[in-house]
C-alpha cells in the first residue's frame, strides 16, 4: 500500500510539472482526486487491510491527498497569475502617446462667398437681414409690383406650396419685410436660399442670392453705381471693369444689369464670357414708387436702390468651377479644395 501511494504521488507530481493551462490542470485533478480517480480507488482498497494496518495506511493516503491538493492549488494560482499578467501586457495603454488628430472640415464655397461679400457690405454700413424661405405670394410677388397674371411671373418658375404660399424665388421679399418693420433709412443685405423649378449645368432648383437695399433721403442712381463699383472692385480686385446695361424688373425703375470685365480673359474674350469680354453679375435698380406704396414709405421724401446677385454664379467665377451641380453633390474630393 505504501509503495502504491508513493508511486502514485511521484507519477502525479511528474505529470503536474508540465501543466500550463487551467484545463489540463482540471483534467489531472479529476484523474487523481475525482470520484473514479486513482487515489480514490487506492483508498477504496483500504477496506481489505487488517485492522492494524488500516489506520496507518489511511493516514498515509490522507497525507498524499493533502499534498496533491496543495500542489494543484499552487499550480492553479501560478497559472492565473501568469494569465493575468499576459492580459495586462496585451492591453497595455500608453497614456503619454499624443492624441490622434480628427480631420477638420472646410467651409463650403457658397458659405465662403456669402461671408466675404457680407463683410465688404458690413464695411459700407449694411446690416444683415433675413426672411423665410417659405414665403407668402404677397411678399414674393404682389408687394414687389408683380401682380397675378403679370408676365414677369413667368420669368421665374415658381414652386407653389399653396395658392398663396410659395418657396421664395428670390431674396427680394426681404426688402418688403424689412421696410414693413422699420422706417427709413434702410441699409441691409439679405443672403439666403431661393428656389426655382430649373435644373442644368448652370441652374439648380435650390440656390442662393444676396439682396441689397438702401433707402434714404436723396439717394440717386449715382449712389447705386458707386456702391456696386466699390463692392465689385473689393471682391474681384481693384481695377475690375464695371458696366451697367438697361434692363427691366417690376420692382425697380430704372433697372440695370451689372456686368464686370471677364475675370478669366480680363475683357479680351474667351469661352467663359462667350467672347463678349463681360460677365453679368447682378440685377439692380432704383426702388419703384409702387413698392414704397405697399410698405407706406413716402416716395416724395425717400429714394433708394436695390440689387440682387446669385451666389453660385459668383462662386463659379471666383473659383473656376465649370458645373454648378458640383456645389451640391457634397463630394469631399471637391469640397476639401476650399
Ligand atoms: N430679384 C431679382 C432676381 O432674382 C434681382 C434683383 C434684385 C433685381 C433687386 C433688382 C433689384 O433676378
Amino acid at each position: 500500500m505504501k509503495e502504491k501511494l508513493e508511486a502514485l504521488l511521484q507519477g502525479a507530481l511528474v505529470e503536474l510539472s508540465t501543466v500550463s493551462t487551467e484545463e489540463t490542470l482540471h483534467e489531472l485533478r479529476v484523474k487523481y482526486l475525482g470520484k473514479k480517480g486513482l487515489l480514490t480507488s487506492v483508498m477504496k482498497g483500504l477496506g481489505s487491510l487488517s485492522p492494524e494496518e488500516r489506520p496507518v495506511a489511511g493516514q498515509m493516503a490522507n497525507v498524499v491527498k493533502v499534498q496533491l491538493e496543495e500542489r494543484l492549488e499552487g499550480i492553479l494560482q501560478d497559472i492565473r497569475e501568469r494569465d493575468k499578467e499576459q492580459k495586462l501586457r496585451n492591453e497595455r495603454l500608453d497614456v503619454t502617446l499624443p492624441g490622434r488628430r480628427r480631420p477638420v472640415g472646410t467651409k463650403h464655397p457658397v458659405s465662403l462667398v456669402i461671408e466675404e461679400i457680407s463683410e465688404i457690405f458690413a464695411g459700407l454700413g449694411f446690416k444683415v437681414a433675413e426672411g423665410p424661405e417659405i414665403e407668402m405670394d404677397y411678399y414674393n410677388f404682389e408687394a414687389l409690383n408683380i401682380p397675378k397674371d403679370h408676365p414677369a411671373r413667368d420669368m421665374q418658375d415658381t414652386f407653389f406650396v399653396s395658392e398663396s404660399v410659395v418657396l421664395r424665388t428670390h431674396t427680394s421679399p426681404v426688402q418688403i419685410r424689412t421696410m414693413l418693420k422699420q422706417p427709413p433709412p434702410v441699409r441691409i443685405i439679405a443672403p439666403g436660399t431661393v428656389y426655382r423649378c430649373d435644373s442644368d449645368a448652370t441652374h439648380s432648383p435650390m440656390f442662393h442670392q444676396i439682396e441689397g437695399l438702401l433707402v434714404d433721403k436723396g439717394i440717386t442712381f449715382g449712389d447705386l453705381k458707386g456702391i456696386l463699383t466699390i463692392f465689385l472692385n473689393q471682391y474681384f480686385g481693384s481695377g475690375t471693369g464695371v458696366r451697367l446695361r438697361p434692363s427691366f424688373f417690376p420692382f425697380t425703375e430704372p433697372s440695370a444689369e451689372v456686368d464686370i470685365a471677364c475675370v478669366m480673359c480680363k475683357g479680351k474674350g474667351c469661352r467663359i464670357c462667350k467672347n463678349t469680354g463681360w460677365l453679368e453679375i447682378l440685377g439692380a435698380g432704383m426702388v419703384d414708387p409702387e413698392v414704397y406704396r405697399h410698405v407706406s414709405y413716402d416716395s416724395e421724401t425717400f429714394t433708394g436702390f436695390a440689387f440682387g446677385m446669385g451666389i453660385e454664379r459668383i462662386a463659379m467665377l471666383r473659383y473656376g468651377i465649370s458645373d454648378m451641380r458640383l456645389l451640391f453633390e457634397n463630394d469631399l474630393r471637391f469640397l476639401s479644395q476650399f
